[in-house]
C-alpha cells in the first residue's frame, strides 16, 4: 500500500510555475494576476481565500480580494465579475462558492469572462471539456490527475467510481478520467447498489463530504483510492469513529482534525491511496495559481 503524497506533488508543480512566473515577468514584463470575489464571512471560505492568497504572493501572482457583505445583491457580484473582467492587469477570476443562498450560483458564472474563468465553471470551459478538448479545467480534478500522472496511475481501462457529482468536483472528474479512457461510473445519493460498483473499481474518487463514508467492506482489494474529502471532527465520539489514534495527538492539540470521506481503515486494502490531509487538499490550491498562469499566457497569446 501506498501513499500518494499531495504535498511532494504540489511543491514540485509550484516550482515549474514559479519559472514560468519568472519567465513572463523578465520576457513579457507581465505578472499573472488572479482576483479572489468572496461574498460574506463564511470562515471555511474566508480560511480557503487567505490560503490561495498567502501562495499566490508567495508565488509572485498579483492577488486581489474582493470583498462583499453577506447580504450583498446578485448584481452587486456580478459588477464586481465586470470590472475584473475588463481590468487588463487581471487575468484569473474566482468566485468564492458557495454563495449566499439568494444568489444564483449560475447567475453569477455565467458573466465571468471564459478566458478568464480559472475555476472553469463556465458553461463555456465545462463544454469543452466534455467534448474532450478542454483548455482550462476545475483544480481540484485536475489536481488528482496531476497525481495520478505524477505517480504513473494510468486511468486507460480502469473501471472507476466517481461518488459525488458535483459540477465543482465529481461531474468534471468523471468527465476528465472518461477523457482518459477510463470506465466511469458517476455515483451519488440515488445510485442504487453503491457498494457493489465499489468492489468492481480499481479506481475510486470519493468527493461526497461525509466522514468515513466509503468503508473498508466496499473497496476492492489493490484498489487506487483517492480521497477529496474535508471533513472537519471535533468531537470526541467522532474521532473515535472515523480517525486513527495516530492523529489523537493533533486532535486533543488542536481540539479538532481533517479527516475524509473514504474511512482509514479501507487505505490498508488499497494499493495507493491519498491521505487526508496531505492528499489532493494541496493540489487545489496549487492548481489554482497553474490556471492562473495559464490563462495569462493564453491571454499573451491571443491579444
Ligand atoms: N480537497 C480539496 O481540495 C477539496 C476541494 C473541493 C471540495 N472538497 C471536499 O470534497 C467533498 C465534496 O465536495 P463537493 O463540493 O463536491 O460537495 P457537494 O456539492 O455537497 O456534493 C456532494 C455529493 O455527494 C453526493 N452524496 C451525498 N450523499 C451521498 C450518498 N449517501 N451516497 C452517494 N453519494 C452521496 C451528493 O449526491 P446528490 O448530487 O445526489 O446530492 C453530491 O453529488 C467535501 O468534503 C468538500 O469539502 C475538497
Amino acid at each position: 500500500m501506498g501513499v500518494l503524497d499531495g504535498k511532494l506533488v504540489a511543491e514540485k508543480i509550484q516550482q515549474e510555475i514559479g519559472l514560468e512566473i519568472e519567465r513572463l515577468r523578465n520576457e513579457r514584463r507581465v505578472v499573472p494576476g488572479l482576483v479572489v470575489i468572496m461574498v460574506g464571512d463564511d470562515p471555511a471560505s474566508s480560511s480557503y481565500v487567505n490560503s490561495k492568497n498567502k501562495l499566490a504572493e508567495k508565488m509572485g501572482i498579483l492577488s486581489r480580494l474582493v470583498k462583499l457583505p453577506g447580504n450583498a445583491a446578485e448584481a452587486e457580484v456580478i459588477q464586481s465579475i465586470a470590472a475584473a473582467n475588463s481590468d487588463p492587469l487581471i487575468h484569473a477570476i474566482l468566485v468564492q462558492m458557495p454563495l449566499p443562498r439568494h444568489i444564483d450560483p449560475w447567475g453569477v458564472i455565467d458573466h465571468i469572462a471564459p478566458e478568464k474563468d480559472v475555476d472553469a465553471f463556465h458553461p463555456f470551459n465545462q463544454g469543452l471539456i466534455l467534448q474532450n478538448r478542454g483548455r482550462i479545467f476545475p483544480c481540484t480534478p485536475l489536481g488528482v490527475m496531476r497525481i495520478l500522472d505524477h505517480y504513473g496511475i494510468d486511468p486507460a481501462g480502469m473501471n472507476a467510481a466517481v461518488v459525488g457529482r458535483s459540477f465543482l468536483v465529481g461531474k468534471p472528474m468523471a468527465v476528465m478520467l472518461s477523457n482518459r479512457n477510463a470506465t466511469v461510473t458517476l455515483c451519488h445519493s440515488r445510485t442504487a447498489g453503491l457498494t457493489g460498483i465499489l468492489r468492481e473499481s480499481g479506481l475510486v474518487v470519493a468527493a461526497v463530504g461525509k466522514p468515513g463514508f466509503i468503508t473498508a467492506e466496499m473497496v476492492k482489494p489493490g484498489a487506487v483510492l483517492i480521497d477529496v474529502g474535508i471533513n472537519h471532527i471535533n468531537k470526541e465520539a467522532d474521532f473515535d469513529k472515523h480517525c486513527p489514534r495516530s492523529q489523537y495527538e493533533a486532535f486533543q492539540k488542536k481540539g479538532s482534525v481533517i479527516t475524509g470521506d473514504i474511512h482509514y481503515q479501507a487505505f490498508a486494502k488499497a494499493v495507493h491511496y491519498t491521505p487526508v490531509p496531505g492528499g489532493v487538499g494541496p493540489l487545489t490550491v496549487t492548481m489554482l495559481m497553474h490556471n492562473t498562469v495559464e490563462l495569462c499566457k493564453r491571454q499573451l497569446r491571443d491579444a
